[in-house]
């Protein structure tokens, strides 16, 4: 873990980063004063986020869903931990918005109420993988290393920002009961992304015109989503990119089969048999 001390440090068992994070910032979210009418988007690193912000942020903001108004996603559904110096949150208008890559023990204890709505959205751990070892080349990652055994490596012992997928997603599995939470899977998102955004309509109690609802689906494809400055980090300040890579790679299920080998994917299956055993989830590895 020499190559990223500077970047990331662990706490409470979770990697972040150095430059955005200190310990006591995540030790002061736990007071945290929170509206019974926020809504959390919660995700591992590279499970669908933004593509869930942008549909949070077409549900609620008609000015997006006209275009009457320009603001990216992730200020519309901003990172709690990231953001917490910088934005008012307090004078924020209700309902806020607010995204989390935070293990369930370490939000704000308001969270806990069970009326705080808290979308959980997870995708198949290896597209996950693949996923975060092509973001990790091209964003200035800590994490990163050209060689994908290595990364497979470090994914699974969750040395790698936000630290285990499978302690993720098992942790808010365990401790669904403490929270309002509704999970998605990116891959059901795939499938159907109308009958997924009519869920989490139905999940926050927002009824949608058709057409409205058809605008929502619409600017929520991976095609619309590419081309859309507001929903995507291709133009972001701060996110450096390399030439002619992008954030919004492929958008698909089951890229890990371009990547991983047999014996890799044995191996993966191994961890996952042996952590995730008695969880009652049925992953999907492709369309
Ligand atoms: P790939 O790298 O497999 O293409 P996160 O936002 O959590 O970091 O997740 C990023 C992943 O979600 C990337 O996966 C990205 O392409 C995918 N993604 C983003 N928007 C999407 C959309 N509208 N449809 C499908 N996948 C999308």
């Amino acid at each position: 873990m020499e190559h990223s001390e500077k970047y990331m440090f662990k706490y409470k068992g979770i990697y972040f980063y150095t430059k955005y994070v200190t310990p006591e910032l995540i030790d002061s979210l736990e007071e945290f004063e929170i509206r019974v009418s926020d809504v959390f988007l919660i995700t591992y690193p590279k499970s669908g986020t933004v593509w869930t912000q942008n549909i949070l942020s077409l549900i609620f903001h008609e000015g997006h869903r006209d275009e009457t108004e320009d603001i990216h996603v992730i200020d519309r559904v901003p990172w709690l931990e990231y953001n917490l110096n910088k934005l008012d949150y307090a004078n924020r208008p209700s309902p806020r918005l607010f995204t989390t890559h935070l293990p369930y023990y370490l939000v704000p204890r308001g969270l806990k109420n069970k009326r705080v709505k808290v979308i959980y959205v997870a995708r198949n751990p290896k597209d996950v993988l693949v996923s975060y070892f092509h973001f990790s080349k091209i964003v200035i990652t800590p994490d990163n290393t050209p060689d994908f055994s290595i990364f497979l490596e470090r994914f699974l012992a969750g040395e790698v920002l936000s630290s285990s997928w499978l302690d993720h997603v098992r942790g808010w599995y365990d401790h669904r009961d403490d929270f309002n939470i509704f999970f998605l899977t990116y891959e059901e998102m795939k499938k159907d992304l109308r009958g997924a955004v009519l869920r989490i309509c139905d999940f926050l109690g927002k009824e949608l015109s058709e057409d409205d609802l058809d605008t929502v689906v619409k600017k929520a494809t991976f095609e619309n989503m590419k081309k859309d400055p507001r929903a995507n980090y291709e133009t972001r300040p701060g996110v450096r990119l390399e030439e002619k890579k992008c954030f919004l790679r492929k958008g698909t299920v089951g890229d890990w089969k371009n990547t991983m080998t047999v014996a890799q994917n044995e191996r993966f299956e191994e961890v996952l048999k042996e952590k995730m055993k008695d969880l009652p989830f049925s992953y999907i590895w492709d369309n």
